[in-house]
C-alpha cells in the first residue's frame, strides 16, 4: 500500500474540521475527494504532506509513518499543486521547476534534462518558455508550470487541491488531458479535490465524498450514483446528473472521439469510469 490515511483527526478550538477520516491508496491509483466548501479537503491533503500536523491519526507512506519520517525527506516523495499554481514569483519557470531536484542533490545536467522533458510533457516548448517569469503566463500556463514543478522530484505521490478552478473549460479539458496522460506515462498516485464530479470520473478511480470532516462514501463512481450513501452524496450527484442529461441530448448522436467521456450521461460515464479505475 503506498498511502494509509488512519483516523486522521484535526482540530481548530472547538471544531473538529477533520474527524477520523481513513483511506489507503494504491501505487499509481488515484482518488478524487468531494465535498461542500469547508468539510475539510485542503486541511486532509494538508495533514497529508505535512504542512498541517494531526492532532490525532496517522498517515503512512510505502509502509512508514510520518512519525518516523523527517518532514523534509517525506514532503519530498510528495508532489503539491495548488489553485493558484504557488510558484515563486521572482524565479524563472525553469528556477521554479528546479526547486525540488535542487533540495535533492541532482547534478545539473540531470536538472536541466529534467526541466526540459517536463516542460515538454506539459505542452510548454522549453525553448520559449524556460527562462520566462511566472508574471509572464497565463493562467493556465502557470497551472502546467505548477504541475511541472511538483512532478520533478519524481513522486510516488501527487496531491492536487483543485488544480483547475481558475481556468476556462477549453484548458482545464486540455490540462485533464495532459495528466492524465503524465499518470499513464509516469505511474504517480494522486489524491485530487474537486468540486467536479466529471473531473472526478476522468481523473480517478475512486471517489470519496466529504461531509463535516468525515468521509460520507468511499467508492467507484458507479458504486456512488447506484447507491448514495447519505443525502449530501445524492446531491453532490444531482448537479452533474441534470448537466449529463443535458449534454447528452445536446450531443445526441456525436458521441465520439477521444473528448466524449466528459459528455456522455452520468449512468454511461460511471460504466467508463467504472472500466478506468478497474484498470487502475
Ligand atoms: N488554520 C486554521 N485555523 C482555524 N480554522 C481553520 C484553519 N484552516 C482551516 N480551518 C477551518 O477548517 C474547516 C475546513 O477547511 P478546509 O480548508 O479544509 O475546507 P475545504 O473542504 O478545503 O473547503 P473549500 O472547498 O472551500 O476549499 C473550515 O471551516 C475552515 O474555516
Ligand atoms: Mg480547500
Amino acid at each position: 500500500m503506498l498511502l494509509e490515511a488512519r483516523e486522521l483527526t484535526k482540530r481548530y478550538g472547538e471544531q473538529t474540521v477533520v474527524d477520523a477520516v481513513s483511506f489507503d491508496l494504491e501505487a499509481g491509483d488515484a482518488l478524487a475527494l468531494i465535498g461542500p466548501s469547508g468539510c475539510g479537503k485542503t486541511t486532509t491533503l494538508k495533514m497529508i504532506n505535512r504542512l498541517v500536523e494531526p492532532d490525532a491519526g496517522e498517515v503512512r507512506l510505502g509502509g512508514r509513518s510520518a512519525r518516523q519520517t523527517p518532514a523534509h525527506e517525506w514532503r519530498r516523495r510528495i508532489g503539491y499543486v495548488i489553485q493558484s499554481s504557488g510558484l515563486f514569483p521572482h524565479r524563472s519557470v525553469a528556477e521554479n521547476i528546479s526547486v525540488t531536484p535542487h533540495l535533492l542533490g541532482w547534478e545539473k545536467r540531470r536538472i536541466a534534462a529534467k526541466v526540459e522533458a517536463l516542460l515538454d510533457m506539459v505542452g510548454l516548448d522549453p525553448a520559449d518558455y524556460a527562462d520566462r517569469a511566472p508574471a509572464d503566463l497565463s493562467g493556465g500556463q502557470r497551472q502546467r508550470v505548477g504541475l511541472a514543478r511538483a512532478l520533478a522530484g519524481e513522486p510516488d505521490l501527487l496531491l492536487m487541491d483543485e488544480p483547475f478552478a481558475a481556468l476556462d473549460p477549453v484548458t482545464k479539458d486540455a490540462l485533464i488531458e495532459d495528466i492524465i496522460r503524465l499518470r499513464e506515462r509516469l505511474k504517480f498516485a494522486a489524491v485530487i479535490v474537486t468540486h467536479d464530479f466529471s473531473e472526478a470520473l476522468r481523473l480517478a478511480g475512486r471517489v470519496a465524498v466529504m461531509d463535516g470532516g468525515r468521509i460520507a462514501q468511499i467508492g467507484p463512481v458507479c458504486e456512488l450514483i447506484a447507491a448514495p450513501a447519505t443525502d449530501t452524496v445524492r446531491a453532490l450527484l444531482d448537479a452533474p446528473r441534470r448537466t449529463a442529461r443535458a449534454v447528452a441530448s445536446a450531443f445526441a448522436g456525436s458521441l465520439e472521439g477521444p473528448t466524449a467521456v466528459s459528455t456522455l450521461g452520468a449512468g454511461q460515464g460511471a460504466g467508463v469510469g467504472a472500466r478506468l479505475g478497474a484498470g487502475e
